[in-house]
């Protein structure tokens, strides 16, 4: 038994020795190494290469090393049969909250408009909201969403969550399914989507579902680039139906130079950073599952295969 780790970025290294900090036996090898792919029963992957994950004989779990998976459906040549777990970790989840709620303080205290007027020696005090007074929906009442509802209900905020289950929390207005969409969207002032992405939600971001929220409600998107029909964005801030759109994920990245969002004065922008996997966080649950795997035991965090997360 082995892993193997597969990613693009120059990551390898430190998820290697993480694994072995944790456990000294383990045997790990980078796909870009010299290795025994009969051995091979785990790949840790990240953004693989598609086609990477071929020529492992005895694979038995693929593990993102993130919470989206969204990815390695992409990858039309991914051995189909094979299980396919994700990150569920509560430094992930609260990463992810406190980067909402900056966002959302950045935005209802007007920290964007004045950082471009500093620019342009610009002395022109602008009317804020306050928290109590604002409105914020969640779409995806997941590991990450639920969390960020829950903190942002503890801070004062008016908060509530959309899903494609009925799910309870404690401060938070739910709710489910189609029907309740318009209900929640005509409520919402900032909009943040948390769905993963699959072939139900892909566009979920266009120009119908935005027009439902109100004439100057805001979007945060920290989900996927999939999610949003750009274009369709823009018109609604450029028509002033939105009054401001915050990305962290893009169709493409890094987002090409010449993409508008880039110069948009209504656009700000990170580069896919809210929430990352902390190594130290999450190699227990990677180590579990490998000796799960071992004794033929239930996998952990395995996504369901129909709904593609
Ligand atoms: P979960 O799988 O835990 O939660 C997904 C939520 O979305 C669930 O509440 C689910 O509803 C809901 N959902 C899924 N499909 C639909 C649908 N068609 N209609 C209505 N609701 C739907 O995911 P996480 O919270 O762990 O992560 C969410 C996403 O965040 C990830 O997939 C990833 O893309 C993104 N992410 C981004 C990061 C960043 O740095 N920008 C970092 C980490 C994650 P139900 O519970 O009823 O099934
Ligand atoms: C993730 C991400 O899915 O970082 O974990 O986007």
């Amino acid at each position: 038994m082995a892993i193997v780790i597969i990613r693009q970025d120059q990551k390898i290294a430190l998820w290697k020795n993480a694994l072995l900090k944790d456990d000294s036996s383990l045997k790990v090898y980078s796909y870009l190494e010299e290795h025994p792919k009969e051995e091979i029963t785990m790949a840790v992957i990240w953004k693989h290469p598609a086609g990477s994950l071929k020529g492992y004989p005895n694979l038995k779990c693929i593990a993102s090393a993130g919470a989206g998976v969204d990815y390695i459906f992409e990858d039309p040549t991914r051995p189909r049969h094979i299980p396919i777990t994700r990150i569920v970790d509560p430094l992930l989840a609260s990463d992810m909250s406190e980067h909402v709620l900056a966002v959302i303080l950045a935005h209802i205290k007007n920290l964007n408009l004045y950082k471009q007027q500093q620019v342009a020696n610009l002395w022109q005090p602008v009317e804020y909201t306050r928290i109590k007074d604002t409105t914020v929906g969640i779409l995806g009442l997941g590991e990450l969403g639920a969390l960020t509802a829950k903190d942002l209900a503890k801070v004062g905020f008016k908060v509530q969550g959309w899903s494609r289950g009925r799910k309870t929390i404690d401060h938070v207005t739910t709710y489910a399914g189609k029907d309740e969409l318009n209900v929640f969207l005509t409520s919402t002032q900032l909009l943040v989507c948390l769905l993963p992405l699959t072939p139900e939600t892909e566009g979920f971001l266009n120009k119908s579902l935005l027009e439902q929220l109100p004439k100057g409600a805001y979007l945060i998107n920290v989900a996927r680039g999939g999610h949003l029909v750009d274009g369709d964005l823009l018109m609604l801030l450029d028509n002033g139906h939105l009054s401001g759109a915050y990305l962290d994920v893009y169709h493409k990245e890094p987002l090409p130079t010449a993409h508008p969002f880039w110069n948009h004065k209504k656009v700000h922008m990170t580069p896919h950073y809210a929430s990352v996997s902390d190594t130290d966080s999450v190699v227990p649950q990677l180590i579990e599952n490998y000796y799960r795997l071992e004794n033929g035991e239930e996998l952990k965090n395995k996504i369901d295969m129909d709904k593609g997360y």
